[in-house]
């Protein structure tokens, strides 16, 4: 199955939309900082990663293969700032599984814009993708990523203590998930 969604996708206050070299200014401000990245694999970013990072991303609109992602700015509908970014990854072809990702900016956090724009994504997934299960993972301490997660009828399914290291240090690691039928029953209740 080869998937090129048209973009943008729309909700009720935001644009979900690919991202362009417009954008580098806009990433660095959230990218760069060391409170965004106190739970993410990188870093804080240099503007030059964020301008390398965005080159890559323009690619990653559609799925054509296993591992392929599709990574969108998001922006708010009323004045098309950018608050942040979601991404869907195409887990297993075979067993029809995704994952879940999300960075905004702490200027637009608590307003709901995380949870408006992953449940596009989630649309996406079971709608268009026809994925079965998704799921998202987090560091146990990112307690606003794992709420999100509730937030968006996911169940933890797993709490992995030092199973890896994490910034040279043990980690902690949450698994959520939720499958089609749970997500099209909660759409409906
Ligand atoms: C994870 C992250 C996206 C969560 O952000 P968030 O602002 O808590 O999530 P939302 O945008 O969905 O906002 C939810 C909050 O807005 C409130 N809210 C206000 N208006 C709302 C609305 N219209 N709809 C829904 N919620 C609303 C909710 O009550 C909730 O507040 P609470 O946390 O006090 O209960 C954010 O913390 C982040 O980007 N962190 C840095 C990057 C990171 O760690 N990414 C994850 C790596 S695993």
């Amino acid at each position: 199955m080869a998937l090129y969604p048209d973009f943008p996708l729309s909700t009720e206050r935001l644009r979900l939309r690919p991202f362009t070299r417009g954008d580098v200014d806009g990433v660095f401000a959230y990218r760069g900082r060391d409170d965004v990245a106190r739970y993410l694999f990188d870093p804080p970013l240099s503007r030059e990663e964020c301008a390398l990072a965005i080159q890559q991303r323009t690619n990653q609109t559609g799925f054509l293969e296993e591992g392929d992602r599709i990574v969108l700015a998001v922006e708010t509908a009323e004045d098309g700032n950018l608050v942040g970014e979601v991404s869907l990854i195409w887990r297993s072809v075979e067993a029809r599984q995704g994952e879940l990702g999300w960075i905004f900016h702490p200027d637009h956090h608590g307003r709901g814009y995380a949870t408006e724009a992953t449940n596009a994504l989630l649309e996406l997934g079971f709608g268009a993708a026809d994925m079965h299960r998704i799921y998202a993972r987090c560091d146990a301490r990112n307690e606003p990523s794992w709420r999100l997660m509730e937030r968006l009828g996911m169940r933890r399914e797993a709490h992995f203590r030092e199973h890896g290291l994490f910034k040279g240090l043990w980690d902690e690691e949450f698994y959520y998930a939720i499958l089609r039928d749970e997500w099209l029953s909660l759409r409906h209740a």
